[in-house]
């Protein structure tokens, strides 16, 4: 796990909009996981201004979105059909039949949900995966006790995760209890991820990650077992790690080789 501690949420996004377009200059044909959230949203920005402004093209990537609210269709306010439409597919070049996002309304959940498996597959897999995290240290919307091995499936939110995300709802009791999710073991089969968490607020769910034992208590700490992972984080996100010092020492003398530009 590589700990990237950056001075503010923007430089952090920055930064984790040239590792994804690295991947997309080396692979034209690169498959991205795509998050949703507000962590992702500068991410989304400096995307979308690389594509504007550095050519950064869109033309052949296919995408997976983690997750999706059961019973939000595609125009919902709160779905995030909308929130990907809205903040990064409209304002790119990638074309929508090669975009997947879960099927919140599908007849035949379970269906639906091997499908979607089946397409990553079908797609050669997932190049990069961006995540954010929950409070409670969920990844996606795998909650804390998914098994570490899941696949993409229905899940039951937590109550502390329905009242994290009544912003995005008219009123609280509007949040659905259920959503469809990639699985853990669906976000560690990609062959990069990157771990976005931004503000105090995340300080305590990413010091577990990182820093506690692996656990299904703590879905994000299974990235511990990813042979790639990068997690960025800002000054107040990585408040409460242990080992600050020793990763931003790391961070300053990486290899230039290494280094993303
Ligand atoms: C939701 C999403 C997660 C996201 C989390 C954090 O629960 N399903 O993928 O990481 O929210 O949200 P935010 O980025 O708004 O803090």
């Amino acid at each position: 796990m590589e700990v990237i501690i950056q001075p503010s949420q923007e430089t952090a996004s920055v930064l984790a909009a040239r590792m994804i377009a690295k991947v997309i200059r080396s692979k034209p044909e690169a498959v991205l996981g795509l998050a949703t959230g507000s962590t992702p949203l500068g991410l989304y920005r400096e995307l979308i201004r690389m594509y504007r402004e550095e050519a950064l093209d869109f033309s052949a990537v296919t995408t997976f979105n983690l997750d999706e609210y059961v019973g939000l269709g595609p125009s919902h306010p709160a779905s995030y059909h909308r929130f990907m439409h809205e903040n990064l597919f409209s304002q790119i070049n990638v074309r929508p039949e090669l975009t997947h996002i879960p099927d919140g309304l599908a007849p035949d959940v379970p269906a639906s949900c091997e499908e979607y498996e089946a397409k990553i597959r079908d797609a050669g897999g997932i190049d990069i995966q961006i995540l954010g995290i929950g409070s409670d240290g969920h990844i996606g919307f795998n909650e804390p006790i998914s098994s570490l091995a899941s696949r993409t499936r229905i899940k039951t939110l937590t109550p502390r995760t329905r009242a994290d995300n009544a912003r995005y709802f008219d009123s609280p009791d509007d949040v659905p209890h259920h959503v469809i999710t990639m699985g853990i073991g669906s976000i560690m089969d990609a062959r990069e991820v990157l771990l976005l968490g931004f503000g105090a607020g995340k300080a305590d769910a990413l010091a577990a990650a990182i820093e506690g034992p692996v656990s299904a208590q703590v879905p994000a700490s299974v990235l511990q077992l990813h042979p790639k992972a990068h997690v960025l984080l800002d000054e107040g996100s990585a408040s409460k790690l242990q080992r600050s010092e020793y990763y931003r020492y790391v961070y300053d003398n990486k290899p230039v080789w290494q280094l993303v530009s």
